[in-house]
């Protein structure tokens, strides 16, 4: 059970103070009947919410696709730089949403956003081992010898070591190579491609577990995921 306000709030529709002005005018109504009290609790499941004469279809959370360009920050909020909600479309703002894990400013491809801590919690636990996969454009080719240090668990700078990591040489020529991961420590690729004395050009991850960033969503584009892509996040967690 929620207050009304929270619940209408909480679909994207305004914010906390627009949504109370809604019901005391009068423009909300619960089954058919017009509903001033902002603070009344419902089950929004069980009842029929409409607002300025649109049924809400309530959705408990959201779960977004981004392919993220370069230059905005994963946070939720930001007062310099410009953050991955920001530059949500209208229809998929909420309150609540941030990004699940991070990926650097310079870094492009999916990003999943979502206000279900649970779920995001689940995605990017070590434990769960739900791998991460990037194209690196790196400086230079890799050894096989360096190779199976990365896939055995590399030391990065400050002395941690990294869990071992998946890696295929994608592009020899271009020195491109993917990396899967299932731990997302600070700058993790980059510090890994430092280890084996690499620097990375250029990063993008294209697939979260067996979730793969959708080739039509522009960079910058975003959508919501389809219940198929989510039963695939369901059997990865
Ligand atoms: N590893 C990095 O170095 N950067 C990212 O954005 C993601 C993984």
């Amino acid at each position: 059970m929620e207050r009304l306000d929270k619940i209408i709030a909480s679909q994207g529709v305004g914010t906390r103070s627009e949504v109370r002005k809604m019901i005391w005018s009068g423009k909300v109504t619960v089954d058919g009947e017009v509903e001033r009290r902002i603070d009344v609790k419902l089950d929004p499941a069980a009842h029929n919410i409409t607002v300025n004469g649109s049924c809400l279809s309530y959705r408990k959370h959201l779960y977004i696709m981004m392919n993220k360009p370069r230059g905005v920050v994963s946070a939720s909020n930001d007062s310099h730089v410009k953050t991955v909600i920001d530059i949500l479309p209208p229809r998929l703002r909420r309150s609540g949403l941030f990004p699940v894990g991070r990926l650097d400013k310079d870094t492009e491809g999916l990003l999943i956003i979502t206000d279900d801590g649970d779920f995001a919690h689940s995605v990017t636990s070590p434990g769960k081992k739900v791998y991460k996969t990037y194209h690196a454009y790196l400086d230079d080719v890799v050894s096989d010898d360096d190779m199976d240090r990365l896939r055995s668990g590399i030391v990065i700078d400050g002395g941690e070591k990294c869990l071992p990591a998946q890696v295929a040489e994608l592009d020899r020529t271009d020195f491109i190579y993917e990396i899967k991961i299932c731990e997302g420590k600070y700058h993790q690729v980059k510090r890994m491609a430092q280890a084996v004395g690499r620097r990375v050009l250029r990063l993008e991850r294209v697939a979260v577990g067996g979730l793969v960033l959708d080739s039509a969503l522009e960079r910058g584009e975003s959508r919501e995921l389809s219940g198929e892509e989510m039963d695939i996040l369901a059997r990865n967690v």
